[in-house]
């Protein structure tokens, strides 16, 4: 089946990973789990991203060799996307031997529009970046993340020609044909576009020695785009494989920082080999920490396990799909998180164990519901605004509470004990119809009110979903 494939950015292995690289697989898992539910087959990409001289340094200072190093971190990564519930298909490392190999064979089928030249400027080795002259000023010569002063560089780099692709690429993006979301960084990237200059896509051996080697050039190893980009078409088996079953992409989730190498350099590397284009790029903001950038040098980064640890996953999902926005920043805060909790506790919990216990007392058997169309979520699911389609499923808990609040089940037993009965089933069904699309979100939750709710005896849950602090 077609247009079923989402990929994620593979995170660079140097740190643990942190609250930021949540947002990646939260929207990916919410994707896939929506696509699966309308009937597609959905193939879901992860990763992680091991070359560089980073990592060279990190497993030196911790006197492991440098693949040991990248083996333990790329356990750590998938154990991490484990723990957020998020179930990938394939997971593709940048050190992997087909994946290296893969990237040397796109490397050839793209020597039309790769040159040599010579590097002079800045560069900052914590970036493992270049810096123009501009940056260099504005910055007064020191990294403002790294804290240490820019290095002068002069070498020789191979570049892949952006210029031969850019007037396509523009085209692409004004079109549509290559979808950006949200739409407002549409118009940030054509501006980027223009200005933008060929990318170096190596270095000299000498100064990086973990990374691929450039084919037919022992001096120079490939440095970050060819690689780490690839891993999208490599992890399908591009170029041994025949891949149009799963390419071009469906959705391509990014961070807004890297959304300009995605519609930049990704496109340039896709026209070059000759494949499509994905149809969506879709960039989610940032996550912050009481309303700042999350950082080592500010000492707040959130280890999003401690969040997990404090009230389980769900109400960790539940958090960042129906707090966060999908394409704007987010915030996060322990007062936040609390009341957020206090809301799902409240709203959900309180729901399923007031209505089961009335269930039982009043021997209420498990209902059997028929899947109902409902346009606009599936409106905010195609447009991407998760938060908005959970909205909708909430103001249909917050329904069903009025209504046992209004019809007050409890009383009509005593009074007209066959109405109660209709009023206990209707909210029943209702409430396993909200449910069914619940699953999307907090699928483990959905799985228990499914249980209870279905089940030939209606049972309370001996604790409650979400138990009070
Ligand atoms: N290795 C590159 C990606 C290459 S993709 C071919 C990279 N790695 S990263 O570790 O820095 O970031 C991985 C993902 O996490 C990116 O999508 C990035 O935008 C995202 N985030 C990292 N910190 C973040 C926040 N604080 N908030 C939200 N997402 C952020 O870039």
């Amino acid at each position: 089946m077609k247009e079923s494939y989402i990929t994620t950015a593979i995170p660079y292995v140097n740190g643990n990973p942190h609250l930021g690289h949540t947002m990646d697989y939260l929207l990916a898992d919410t994707l896939r789990r929506y696509m699966t539910y309308c009937g597609k087959k959905v193939r879901l990409q992860a990763g992680t991203d091991e070359h560089g001289s980073k990592n060279f340094k990190k497993a030196a200072e911790q006197g492991i060799p440098v693949q040991d190093f990248v083996d333990q971190k790329a356990q750590i990564y998938q154990d991490f996307i484990h723990s957020l519930g998020v179930e990938y298909t394939d997971f593709v490392r940048t050190t992997d031997p087909d994946h290296e190999r893969r990237c040397q064979e796109i490397w050839r089928k793209l020597s039309d529009h790769i040159y040599k030249d010579k590097y002079e400027g800045w560069y900052c080795e914590g970036c493992e970046g270049y810096v123009t002259e501009k940056e260099y000023n504005e910055n007064h010569g020191e990294c403002p993340d790294h804290k240490k002063p820019y290095t002068k560089l002069s070498e020789e780099n191979y570049y892949l020609r952006i210029s031969d692709f850019k007037s396509r690429i523009r085209e692409a993006i004004e079109s549509d044909e290559l979808k950006i979301t949200p739409a407002f960084r549409k118009k940030e990237l054509l501006n980027m576009l223009k200005d933008m200059p060929d990318v170096s896509i190596s270095r000299p051996r000498a100064q990086v020695q973990w990374g691929i080697p450039v084919p037919d050039d022992d001096e120079q190893v490939m440095y970050v785009w060819i690689d780490a980009l690839s891993n999208y078409i490599t992890v399908l088996g591009y170029p041994d494989k025949d891949i149009s079953a799963d390419w071009p992409a469906h959705t391509q989730i990014v961070g807004k920082d890297i959304l300009r190498f995605h519609a930049g350099i990704w496109p340039a590397i896709l026209m070059g080999l000759g494949l499509p284009l994905p149809r969506n790029l879709l960039a989610h903001g940032w996550i912050t920490a009481n309303g700042e950038k999350m950082s080592k040098t500010i000492g707040n980064v959130i280890d999003p396990q401690e969040i997990i640890g404090k009230h389980g996953l769900a109400p960790f999902r539940y958090y960042f799909l129906r707090h966060a926005s999908t394409t704007t920043d987010a915030d996060f805060t322990w007062e936040k998180y609390e009341a957020s909790y206090n809301e799902l506790a409240n709203d959900l919990g309180n729901l399923v164990q007031r209505l089961a216990t009335l269930c039982k007392k009043n021997d209420i058997s498990g209902q059997k519901v028929e899947r109902v169309t409902n346009e606009d979520f599936d409106r905010r699911m195609e447009k991407y605004e998760f938060n908005f389609a959970f909205d909708i499923l909430w103001d249909g808990i917050a329904e069903l509470n009025k209504r046992i609040d209004a019809e007050k089940p409890w009383a009509l037993a005593k009074s007209d004990p066959e109405k109660a009965k209709k009023v206990l089933v209707k909210l029943v069904v209702d409430l396993l119809s909200i449910n069914d699309r619940l699953q999307i979100f907090l699928p483990d939750v959905s799985a228990k009110i499914q249980d209870i709710f279905t089940a030939t005896e209606i049972q309370p849950p001996a604790t409650p979903l979400f138990p009070k602090n």
